[in-house]
């Protein structure tokens, strides 16, 4: 005889594992891009001795839905932010969240001014940027 209860229980798991294959399967499907190098401010990072960004990307879109950051907190294109510390500081663009409250707060300049010379695993760069 089946069990209903034991039928319900199995159905509410097999609804949460489609729900969960869905997400993975988005991120899968259109997770091939890598980390993005911020560094139209090249020239001023330069002055102040902080190397070019290297953001994360797959590190957040593994945490964050796409639509959390595109297109209200960033235009979904490399090179199309205008993002400085001002607007940082001011808790907008990287801001929003590393604020101390979602995320660490914009300190520790290393965390975020990263890129080493020659990296390129992953990265996505617009040539167009200097
Ligand atoms: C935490 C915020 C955040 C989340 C979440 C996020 N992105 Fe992004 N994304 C960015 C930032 C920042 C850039 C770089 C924009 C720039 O160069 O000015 C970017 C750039 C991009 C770009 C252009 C560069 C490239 O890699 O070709 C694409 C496409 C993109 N994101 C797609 C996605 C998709 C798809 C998701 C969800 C699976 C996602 N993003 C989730 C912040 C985010
Ligand atoms: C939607 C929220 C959100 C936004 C927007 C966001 N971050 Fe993050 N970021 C996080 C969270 C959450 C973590 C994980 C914090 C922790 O582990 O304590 C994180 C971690 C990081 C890390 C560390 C990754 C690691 O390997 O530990 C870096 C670097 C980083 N963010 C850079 C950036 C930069 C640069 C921007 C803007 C271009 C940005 N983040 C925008 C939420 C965000
Ligand atoms: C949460 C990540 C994050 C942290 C932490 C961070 N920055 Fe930035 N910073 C950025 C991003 C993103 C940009 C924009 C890069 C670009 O596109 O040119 C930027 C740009 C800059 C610029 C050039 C633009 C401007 O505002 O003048 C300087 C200089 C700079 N950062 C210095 C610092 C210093 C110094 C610290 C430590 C006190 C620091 N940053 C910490 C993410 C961060």
């Amino acid at each position: 005889m089946i069990d209903m209860k034991k039928l319900s229980h199995l159905l509410i798991l097999l609804f949460i594992l489609l729900f969960l294959t869905d997400n993975s399967a988005t991120a899968a499907t259109t997770g091939q891009y890598g980390d993005v190098i911020l560094n139209k401010n090249a020239a001023s990072m330069r002055e102040v001795g902080v190397k070019d960004v290297l953001f994360p990307h797959t590190f957040h879109r593994i945490r964050f839905k796409c639509k959390v950051c595109h297109n209200d907190i960033f235009v979904m294109k490399a090179g199309a932010n205008e993002i400085n510390m001002n607007v940082i500081m001011e808790g907008e663009m990287c801001g929003k969240c590393h604020n101390g409250i979602i995320a660490w707060e914009p300190i520790e300049c290393e965390k975020c001014h990263s890129m080493r010379p020659g990296y390129t695993g992953g990265v996505v760069q617009n040539a167009k940027r200097k």
